[in-house]
């Protein structure tokens, strides 16, 4: 990514977006429609010379879209995303320009969900009891029918019933999810926000092809309903770079 010829997009993409408008979603919840586009983002770290990491970085995502930021291991995938983001910058400066469903008021953390490349879960915890923690959390002020019942949907659209009882475990330590179940049960605790745009850190990264191409297909049918998909992914396979919209290279 540093070294994109001024100018260039890094993604180009079809304008069909609808900026601000509904589709329903599989499980029958409206989702807001919403584009993102980033403009001449350039990331540096400060020091006597600063070093810069990512420079006119331009791109564009758009609603039912999976748009995939490719590049080598240290190329500035996950930069881009935290830059995106304003997230995790850990003394990083940022400028450039992001648009978020084509306003200036709306704020990227109201409107998004990050399954960041590690995996933050308690291992004792099976994925039920997962869930109805983070929709107690994320879905405070609604009934605990109404949770449960939330939660139900979101598991049948990420295929997580037949987990439903296990536990998620730790690798390598405790038995527990494998890493494609792991992977989408990250999915559906943001999904509980009903988030318009998800962004996802290589989460086909250390999966095997099988559960590779699954998470991506639960990706293709997020996107389908309606939301704006941005992901990383280092090294995909033919059938899954077949498998994206859009796709951003160094
Ligand atoms: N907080 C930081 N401070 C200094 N350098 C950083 C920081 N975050 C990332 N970098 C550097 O930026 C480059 C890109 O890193 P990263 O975005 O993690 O790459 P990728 O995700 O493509 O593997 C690397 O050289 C990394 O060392
Ligand atoms: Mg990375």
């Amino acid at each position: 990514m540093p070294g994109s010829e001024e100018g260039t997009p890094l993604l180009s993409a079809p304008a069909s977006s609808q900026r601000g408008s509904y589709a329903t979603n599989s499980s029958g919840e409206d989702v807001v429609q919403m584009t993102l586009a980033w403009h001449g983002i350039r990331v540096t770290k400060p020091g006597p010379v600063d070093r810069v990491i990512l420079d006119n970085i331009n791109g564009l995502a758009e609603p039912k879209q999976v748009v995939a930021l490719m590049g080598a291991s240290g190329a500035g995938k996950t930069t881009l995303l935290n830059a995106l983001m304003g997230r995790n910058l850990n003394g990083l400066e940022v400028t450039g320009e992001t648009i978020i469903g084509g306003s200036s008021e709306l704020k990227i953390g109201d409107v998004s969900g990050y399954v960041q490349q590690e995996e933050l879960f308690l291992p004792t915890l099976t994925v039920y009891e997962h869930l109805m923690i983070q929709g107690g959390i994320r879905l405070a002020g609604l009934k605990k029918s109404d949770i449960k019942q939330r939660i139900s949907e979101i598991m049948d659209e990420l295929g997580l019933f037949k987990c439903r009882d296990s536990i998620i475990g730790l690798s390598g330590i405790k038995k527990g999810i494998s890493g494609g179940e792991a992977k989408r049960l990250m999915v559906a605790s943001i999904l509980l926000d009903n988030p318009s745009i998800i962004f996802l850190d290589e989460p086909t990264t250390g999966l095997d092809s099988h559960m590779a191409q699954y998470l991506m297909n639960t990706l293709k049918r997020l996107a389908a309903g309606g939301r704006t998909i941005v992901c990383t992914i280092h090294q995909p396979s033919s059938r899954i770079f077949n498998m994206l919209d859009v796709v951003g290279r160094n």
